[in-house]
């Protein structure tokens, strides 16, 4: 992959998301500037054609200043997305609705950089292998909509598995997926993955994003006891190579990486 043309957004003191709005308004300059050249030859863009240009002008800036690439496909998208969200007549309490769901759902994301995405089946399955042998706790530090703790529960049911979620709406579902689901060796609690004792456990399970990483390996290093393991789905720790690396064949291609006994690096 070539390398940025600016520092890489979470080494640079503007958080991401002000760079993608940044990128989005030079963007629409630059197609006002387009619609400004082409105005002299009767060339008019259409309105679906200057918010595509507008994405492809933010993209573009938004790779050059190093945004992660899951942002790009955002970049791409947004301005063409929101005309033809706009162009759907539907009434207000629509719209106001589905900000708080969203609100609530991706709580969170603006501060943690870690948005709400889930561990694939296939992922689930090749946890399980790699749970101790023996009755075991387990922890999932950002736990979703608690689907790994349900489904580890089910195939090692000698584990007690715990989540922790910071967001609303997905902890509620997850605690109601484990209530409804009578499963008595699952618990959802409300909270921030920072505030969790990690030495209770003899398996912590993540899957965030590559900013946390470090800190998270920090207190991985601080706080887990010996024989332990940390488990994170395919964000790796840059300055510790994993014990066992387990490849996963899903469609976005996961990796885990485990780390043992974990030790100072
Ligand atoms: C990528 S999802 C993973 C969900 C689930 N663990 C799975 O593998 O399917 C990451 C989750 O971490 C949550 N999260 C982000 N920062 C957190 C924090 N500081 N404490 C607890 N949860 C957090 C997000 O809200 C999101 O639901």
């Amino acid at each position: 992959m070539p390398a940025p043309l600016l520092a890489p957004a979470r080494q640079r003191r503007w958080p991401p998301i002000v760079i993608a709005l940044l990128a989005q308004l030079i963007g629409a300059a630059l197609t006002v500037g387009v619609a400004y050249v082409l105005a002299p030859m009767d060339v008019v863009l259409r309105p679906i054609v200057a918010a595509l240009l507008t994405g492809v002008f933010a993209a573009v800036l938004g790779t050059l200043a190093g945004l992660d690439r899951w942002w790009i496909g955002i970049q791409l998208l947004f301005v063409p997305g929101a005309l033809l969200a706009s162009s759907a007549a539907l009434p207000r309490w629509v719209w106001i609705t589905l900000f708080a769901v969203l609100a609530v759902t991706y709580w969170s994301t603006f501060r943690s950089q870690v948005p709400l995405y889930l561990s694939s089946t296939k992922v689930r399955a090749a946890l399980v292998p790699l749970l101790p042998p023996g009755p075991f706790t387990f922890m999932d530090v950002g736990s979703g909509l608690g689907g790994v703790l349900t489904d580890l529960s089910t195939q090692r049911v000698d584990g007690e598995y715990h989540g922790i979620e910071t967001a609303p709406v997905p902890w509620v579902i997850s605690w109601l997926r484990i209530r409804l689901g009578r499963r008595a060796n699952c618990h959802a609690h409300w909270g921030s993955l920072w505030d969790c004792d990690l030495s209770r456990y003899d398996v912590v399970f993540a899957y965030l994003s590559p900013v946390p990483m470090a800190a998270l390996w920090d207190k991985v290093q601080r706080e887990m006891k010996p024989g332990s393991r940390f488990i994170s789905n395919t964000f790796a720790v840059m300055s510790a190579p994993p014990d066992q690396v387990v490849p996963v064949d899903d469609l976005h291609k996961s990796t885990l990486f485990v780390w043992l006994h974990h030790r100072a690096q």
